[in-house]
């Protein structure tokens, strides 16, 4: 079976077709992912402009699919689903990819199927299907989203915890901003955070670790920026200062959701905790939540991060979440392409 998968919520235009194989246990294949990044675009301005990512969109969303094809060496024939996501996300950016998605299901009769964004993030992490690896606890860090979810089989989705302001990725993207680091956040501050582990730093931060000790699943960052305000007001915005201030925000945000996963886990009786969203990228994330999980108490959980490129937005994870809802909801898939609307607010 092949799957298109069609992703334009935010400001990645992604275009994906994935080959899922075998009928007990499906395999899937990836045999295109493309993805157009605006971050030039939005560069300038420190965060994603809801109305440009659209234009954006529009322009590379015909380009990607074509790629997108010829990569995979298929035939729009051959298609067998459209998946395309239908929220949560930017209104502006959703609706292009909607509509594109439903002309190509009208033109081309295909049936087609509406997936949540944050439901592909976590499947992005499973090759295949295995009910061994449920009750699992998702952690979806992004730059619109902070979560944590228990899994306890693909399609039933409970959100035990989620941040009450800023997501991971936003305090990320608003720290380097007022570092003057650039955009996207995430990957220029891992850069300097690691230029601190080199130099000795002179510079002694100590940040705020918040809502760590609270005894829910909830998360908190925006104080953390805001924490750095105060400080770059006291110490100066100094280049000397800057690899030592990356280095303990990067901590700062592992320690909370490191913390607070773990807990979770133990809490539901997990077998697994799924890592995703585009700050799962962060290397330093990866490599301290697995040095915890080698320590006896944790050793038999599983734990499963996806590849860097499909940490961020892509098609393919939607092309697999558009597998498991069309299993899940088999009239669905014949669904009319008339059915398929973007809702920004959808909850898992
Ligand atoms: O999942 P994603 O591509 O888009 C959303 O759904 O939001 O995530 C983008 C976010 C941005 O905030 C970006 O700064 C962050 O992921 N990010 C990272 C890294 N790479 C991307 N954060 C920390 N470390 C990284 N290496
Ligand atoms: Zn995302």
């Amino acid at each position: 079976m092949l799957i298109l998968g069609i992703e334009t919520s935010c400001d990645d235009t992604g275009i994906a077709v994935v080959r899922v194989s075998g009928k007990q246990k499906p395999i899937f294949e990836i045999l295109s992912n493309v993805v157009s990044s605006q971050i030039e675009t939005h560069a300038p301005f420190g965060g994603v402009v809801p109305n440009l990512a659209a234009r954006e969109h529009l322009k590379n969303i015909a380009p990607c699919l074509k790629t997108a094809i010829n990569e995979a060496d298929i035939a729009p024939k051959d298609i067998d689903l459209i998946a395309v996501t239908v929220g949560p996300g930017l209104i502006p950016s959703l609706l292009i990819g909607v509509n594109f998605a439903r002309a190509l299901a009208y033109a081309w009769e295909k049936p087609i199927i509406g997936v949540n964004h944050l439901e592909g993030h976590i499947v992005a992490a499973l090759s295949s299907e295995n009910s061994k690896l449920f009750p699992a606890i998702a952690l979806v860090v992004s730059g619109g989203h902070t979560q944590l979810v228990l899994v306890k089989k693909i399609g039933d989705y409970k959100i035990i915890g989620e941040t009450r302001d800023d997501a991971a990725g936003e305090c990320f993207d608003k720290v380097a901003k007022l570092l003057g680091l650039g955009y996207p956040g995430g990957p220029v501050i891992a850069t300097q955070a690691a230029k601190s582990k080199i130099k000795s730093q002179k510079l002694k931060v100590n940040l705020p670790r918040p809502m760590i000790n609270q005894k829910n699943y909830d998360f908190s960052f925006s104080g953390l920026k805001t924490a750095v305000l105060y400080l770059l007001r006291d110490v100066g915005r100094s280049t000397s200062n800057i690899p030592a201030l990356c280095a303990e925000v990067q901590q700062a945000i592992i320690d909370v959701l490191i913390d607070k996963t773990l807990r979770a886990a133990r809490e539901y009786k997990a077998k697994t905790i799924i890592l995703s969203g585009g700050v799962a990228a962060n290397e330093e994330l990866r490599k301290q939540f697995e040095s915890k999980l080698q320590t006896t108490n944790y050793k038999l959980l599983k734990f499963l991060v996806p590849t860097k490129n499909l940490c961020t937005d892509n098609g393919a994870m939607i092309a697999m979440a558009g597998y498991f809802g069309a299993k899940r909801h088999p009239a669905q898939r014949d669904n009319s392409w008339k059915n398929i609307k973007a809702n920004a607010n959808l909850r898992l």
